[in-house]
């Protein structure tokens, strides 16, 4: 992807030397649908991070002011992309949240899904107690369309059996966006071919 840049932050592929800071939030994840991807070691990092680096979808998030990546956002790739729709999701290092990064970092994203890549429809995929995840998602304006009960499971309990999540899926329209109040203004007659490798969004 073309790197993004945000007032606070820049939005590119992983890199070589991103492995200790990836180690720093995925040593512990804290919600149950990442807990897959939980790094044993520095080792295990650097292998995840040149996984990362193929990976048209998997957006680093970096604190301007330092480089340090401080979380991530995927959007844009996968199987499920179809019908001119995209999922998204981001999982930020806890010691990092509750600064505004993980809403100015999926805003500059969605934006590029949808003005740059041209998703007709974005969605993302939330457990029902996840509660910063869906504040996330409603002030980027995304719907809360449905929930679907016991879902997927991520997790067992002490016998094996597994523990079902209730999901929820918010999504937006690419009309909505362009239309809202979250859309991100660009000056007169950028709206939406990709064009220079970098992208500066303000706020
Ligand atoms: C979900 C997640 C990304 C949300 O991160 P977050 O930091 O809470 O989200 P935001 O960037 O929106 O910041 C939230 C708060 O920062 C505060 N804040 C502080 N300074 C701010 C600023 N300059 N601008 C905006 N908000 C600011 C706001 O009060 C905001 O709270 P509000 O939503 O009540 O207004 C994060 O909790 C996370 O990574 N969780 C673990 C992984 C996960 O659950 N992923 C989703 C799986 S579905």
């Amino acid at each position: 992807m073309q790197i993004i840049e945000t007032e606070h932050l820049i939005l590119r592929p992983f890199r070589e030397g991103d492995a200790a800071d990836l180690f720093a939030y995925l040593r512990t994840p804290t919600a149950p649908c990442f807990l897959s991807l939980k790094l044993a070691d520095l080792a295990e990092a650097e292998i995840e991070v040149r996984k990362r680096a193929l990976d048209e979808g998997r957006v680093a998030i970096c604190l301007k002011q330092n480089g340090q990546v401080i979380g991530d956002l995927f959007g844009g790739t996968g199987e499920d992309e179809k019908d001119e729709t995209a999922s998204i999701g981001w999982n930020l290092n806890p010691q990092f949240s509750g600064q505004g990064y993980a809403f100015e970092a999926a805003r500059a994203l969605l934006d590029h899904l949808f003005r740059v890549k041209g998703f007709r429809r974005v969605y993302a995929y939330v457990e029902d107690h996840n509660k910063p995840s869906q504040r996330l998602c409603e002030k980027l304006g995304m719907r809360r369309e449905g929930v679907f009960i016991e879902f997927v499971s991520f997790t067992n309990d002490d016998e094996g059996n597994p523990i079902y999540e209730n999901t929820m899926q918010y999504a937006i329209l690419r009309s909505e966006w362009m239309s809202g109040a979250t859309a991100i203004r660009h000056p007169l007659g950028m709206t939406g071919v990709a064009g220079t490798e970098t992208s500066s969004y303000g706020v």
